[in-house]
Parts: C-alpha cells; structure tokens; sequence
C-alpha cells in the first residue's frame, strides 16, 4: 500500500483522471446554482446536474473533482463510527454522454490498486442485481476473486430529483476486528469492516419531481471516491479522524481540554464530533452560509451549537470553535 497523505490521495486521483482525458475542475461553491431541490451541494456530481441532463454544455465532456460537501444525513452517526461525517470531500470523474462502464470500472481499479496499491485480494465490489453487464467488466480486472462480486438491491444512486442510475460500489475488507461479527457481515454491512471507498454511478435516468424515471439522452458516469476514507486506508488508521485531514483538529481539542484522545470512548466520540463540525462550519461559512433561523443557516447553526455542547461535555469552558476553525483552514 502507498502511504499518501490527504493532499497527496486528492492530486494523485486528479492527475490519474487528467492523464485519461479529463479537465480538472475546482471544487463548486457549496450553495447550489439554480437547483431549488437542494439546500447544500451533498455529492461530487450534484453541481454538475445540468451537465448530465444536457441543459448546459459541459467545458469538456469529461471532468474530475474533487468537492466540499455537506450533508447532515448521518448526523446522529458521526464521531460513532470510523467513517461518517456532515463535512466531507467526494473525488469523482464524470462522463457527460461520453465514457461508459467499460472505461470507468477498469479505471477505478488500476487507481486503487496501482496508483494506491490497494490489495487486490481485500477488495470487494457490489452491483445492481440486474447489471450483469458490470459483472462482466469487473471479472475481466486482474486480481480480482470472482467471489467478491455481489449483488445488492440498495445499488442505485439518487440525491433528490435529477440525474441518477445504477451503480456498483467498490469495498475494502479492513478485516475481522473491524467488523460486527456477525454472520451475515459482508459489504453493505453498516459496521466499519467492509469500507466503501467508492461509488461508480452508470447515470442513465432523470428522477421528475413526481417520482418517475426518464431516460437520459446519453448514458453518462458519476463517481464518488470519499478522500477521507481513501487517506484512511492509505494512513493505515482505525478511523478518518485520524488520518492527517482531521487529526490536528483533535489535536487542538486535546490541548484546549487536557484530555488525550484514545482514554475514553464517550470522550472521543465528542472529540470526534467537535472535528467534524469544525470543518462543517468553516467550508459552510468559506461559502458565505451564516447561522440563521432558517434553511442552510439553521443547518449552521444547528452544527454550531452541537459542537459547543460537546465542548462543554469534554468540560471546556468558554470560547473554543474559533481556534478550532483556525486549525481547519491550516489543513
Ligand atoms: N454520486 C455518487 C456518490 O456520491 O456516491
């Protein structure tokens, strides 16, 4: 395996998809541009959406990025397991009516496994129960066993109305220890053993606003390789709080509070959380999102105020988020 740190995970993936053909974009502002179905871009491809359904002509009709998110979803799930977050950074490549499954599966699998050097041997990929087409590609990659190809019902891909499709995940197995141990632990499982390090959407319907699937003009690529959990499996680390993307954060926490993270589980998880929500808060307010009543402002605001509680449970008093947020932007 190539240890990497973030910042190397994110130019190594940038430059691997520039030399396929692709124009490397910056990251889109958070608040999305025209799209009255979103409250905050939550994926790689959602600022992309007029790309994919044709209403704008895209600078290239290949791209690659790597995206601020926020998505409060698993919320309730962050600081808990080794993975979840409301802040995050999606690298994905994107093909507007070009590329297909038989570009982007081997693609996906020279950059982890020569460019990372991931073992071939623990990784697992899932595809639509239906997609046997990706299931060809897939036994076609070298190294891969046969065996680690499943089938899951819940593969298909949507953020809201728009663009969206089938798609086939791609696994790390991080081994027993790092699982549930249950019996029927296997990728899909909601433990930390089987990582999901990458998502390949085969992006060929648009959701309406009624819930009915159309057809796209073109077959398309979306993908979302999350950087924090890629720098984690390349750091060798047990969670992403403690690769080099947030681990200062931590660091800052442990100083202002005393505390060392690893003594206590209760006290690591509102460590974790507090570095969370820094990064949260600073990419939110990068963006010009201030706390407010309201939408995206509440959204802030609600981030805000948990990362104080936790704050006040590790036992500190007075003001801390502002040095935490200096830490973010030193990251
Ligand atoms: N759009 C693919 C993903 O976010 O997983």
């Amino acid at each position: 395996m190539n240890y990497m740190t973030g910042k190397e995970v994110a130019e190594a993936f940038l430059k691997f998809f520039e030399g396929k053909g692709h124009l490397i974009m910056p990251s889109f502002s958070l608040i999305p541009e025209n799209d009255p179905t979103l409250l905050m871009i939550g994926a790689g491809m959602a600022p992309l959406k007029p790309f994919f359904t044709g209403k704008l002509k895209p600078p290239c009709p290949r791209v690659t990025t790597n995206q601020r998110c926020v998505r409060t979803g698993d919320i309730e799930n962050v600081g808990r397991t080794a993975r979840h977050h409301t802040a995050f950074m999606m690298l994905g490549n994107f093909s507007f009516g070009d590329y297909f499954k038989a570009e982007a599966i081997p693609w996906a699998w020279e950059f982890l496994t020569e460019v990372c050097g991931l073992p071939r041997e623990k990784l697992w990929v899932s595809i639509y129960p239906n997609d046997d087409e990706a299931e060809q590609i897939w036994l076609k990659q070298p190294g891969l066993n046969p065996e680690h190809i499943v089938r899951l019902e819940d593969n298909f891909w949507e953020i809201g109305p728009g663009p969206c499709g089938p798609d086939s995940e791609i696994y790390i197995d991080l081994g027993e220890e790092r699982g549930c141990g249950k019996e029927t632990c296997s990728p899909g499982c909601d433990c930390d053993r089987f990582l999901e390090i990458w998502n390949l959407v085969f992006t060929q319907f648009d959701r309406t606003e009624d819930g009915e699937y159309k057809p796209l003009e073109h077959k398309n690529i979306d993908t979302g390789c999350g950087l924090e959990r890629l720098a984690s499996v390349l750091q060798q680390k047990n969670s992403n709080f403690e690769t080099d993307l947030l681990f200062p954060i931590i660091e800052y926490v442990e100083n202002i509070s005393g505390l060392k993270f690893g003594d206590d589980a209760k006290r690591d998880i509102s460590m974790k959380v507090i570095a969370d929500h820094a990064r949260s808060m600073a990419f939110m307010i990068m963006d010009k999102i201030l706390p407010s009543n309201e939408g995206r402002g509440y959204v802030l605001r609600r981030i805000l105020r948990r990362a104080i509680r936790h704050g006040r449970m590790l036992g500190i008093k007075g003001a801390f988020l502002e040095g935490a947020i200096g830490v973010v932007s030193k990251i």
